[in-house]
């Protein structure tokens, strides 16, 4: 039985007088995940300022160490000394990648170019989620692979083969950013260069971070909204010896919300990544007539937009979502479901199929929860429809997280702004991504 499944407990989440406050959300997860990935694989100890402490990415720091590098913690301070790519040992044991598809993913490409015996698991829901994805590339690359289902599900091994991946193209189906990061990585142990085509543009963390890392990576925009990336195997790795990571846009889109549907409110959230693969949600409030500002744009160390975002409460108007705009929010949709009921007319969010293989599957987890709020939301095959009215809103009732963080969170945000307040169940899930979310939900809410 996993943690979770004993624990029943709602946290009731009252309806918020305006919010006036300025918040530092978390740190980035994809890039805290990356972070440590990629110092498993430095020649010399690699610092991590600002690394997330939350459930998923100690999972992550939990695997490299598995894989033989030092690891030291303290707090938000992570020093990681790994083997370098040559030389990373086989892992001492099973590796449990938790709740988090991004660590499985790009641990699987990392494992099968050094191609030593590695065994991964994960919990309920990962072990229900997609692996085929990541296992057919890299056995089409040489990588020998078993698992539950044919390799198509955890638990997965690698099987011991020496490494030595062929370089080689790859069209995927539906962008991911996990999918393609776990080739990237798997290719900087190729014999060749790497190419990953994928029809939208997913997050670029990987990219970024790896020309950081002296990598080169060509990246080709496709007039189709796709993009072609591609990696030169490099040898080794030249990782800065320091990596600062700036806050979750993923986190702080929480607040944003809540500002625009809590009535008086402003909030001001501090440094956090700004992405222009992430912020696809900005674009779309922007698009439902939302009172939003960005202050202090600019570019960190490792060529990572950051900046300030200042959301205000606003009448919003409904909108529609469309294929194109799925992977620059897909954490964010959810969202969507709170947004709309708030918003005159049908919001409708279409062409997000890969919602379904989320966490929970998160276009039937999210119409059936908002639903018990109070919100009026019909599921679609490929996302689902809100009919909004700015005067009804929210009435608020109980709903469950279904131990998803990001469902968990929305609910919570849905209660500051509803008529009655919501409990909701399993609300300790935020912390697979967002540590200390209830500490923040009190402070920015309170008078
Ligand atoms: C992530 C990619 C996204 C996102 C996930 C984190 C990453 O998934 O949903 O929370 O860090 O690469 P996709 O693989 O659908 O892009």
């Amino acid at each position: 039985m996993d943690k979770r499944d004993s624990i029943l407990a709602a946290t009731r989440i009252a309806p918020a007088s305006p919010l006036r406050a300025e918040i530092s959300v978390p740190s980035d997860k994809s890039l805290s995940h990356r972070a440590a990935l990629v110092s498993l694989l430095a020649e010399h100890p690699v610092t991590i300022r600002n690394y997330l402490p939350a459930e998923d990415t100690l999972a992550t720091l939990n695997a490299i160490s598995t894989f033989g590098a030092r690891v030291e913690r303290k707090e938000i301070t992570v020093q990681i000394t790994g083997a370098g790519m040559k030389n990373i040992p086989e892992p001492s044991n099973v590796i449990d990648a938790s709740n988090s598809g991004t660590l499985i993913r790009i641990i699987l490409g990392i494992a099968a170019g050094l191609g030593r015996f590695s065994c991964f698991t994960g919990d309920a829901s990962l072990r229900g989620r997609p692996m085929g994805r990541v296992v057919q590339p890299l056995r089409e690359m040489g990588a020998e692979i078993v698992g539950v289902g044919g390799g198509e599900m955890l638990p997965i091994a690698v099987l011991e083969n020496g490494g030595g991946l062929r370089g080689s193209e790859h069209v995927l189906p539906v962008a991911s950013a996990q999918v393609k990061s776990c080739l990237l990585f798997a290719g900087l142990f190729a014999d060749g260069v790497v190419s990953v085509t994928e029809p939208g543009r997913s997050r670029d963390h990987t990219e970024r971070l790896l020309q950081a890392c002296s990598v080169m990576v060509g990246i080709e925009e496709m007039s189709s909204g796709g993009r072609k990336v591609s990696v030169e195997p490099p040898g080794s790795l030249r990782v800065p010896g320091e990596i600062e990571i700036p806050g979750d846009f993923s986190s702080a889109a929480f607040w944003i919300a809540a500002a625009l549907v809590v009535p008086g409110s402003e909030v001001l959230v501090r440094k956090v990544g700004l992405n222009p693969t992430r912020t696809r949600f900005l674009d779309i409030l922007r698009g439902m007539g939302a009172d939003l500002e960005i202050r202090g744009a600019g570019e960190d160390a490792i060529g990572e937009p950051v900046g300030e975002v200042v959301a205000r409460h606003s009448p919003l108007k409904a909108t529609t979502v469309n294929p194109e705009d799925v992977p620059g929010a897909v954490d964010e949709l959810p969202l969507l479901a709170l947004l709309g009921a708030f918003a005159e007319g049908e919001t409708v969010v279409r062409g997000a199929e890969e919602l379904r293989v989320k966490e929970t599957d998160r276009i039937q987890a999210v119409c059936e929860e908002f639903r018990k709020v109070g919100v009026e939301i019909e599921e679609r095959p490929d996302g689902f429809t809100v009919t909004g009215d700015p005067d009804r809103g929210i009435r608020g009732g109980r709903a469950s997280s279904r131990g998803d963080h990001r469902i968990g969170m929305g609910l919570a945000v849905a209660g500051l702004a509803s008529k009655e307040g919501v409990e909701v169940e399993d609300l300790e899930a935020a912390s697979v991504s967002y540590p200390g979310f209830l500490r923040d939900l009190a402070s920015i809410s309170c008078r």
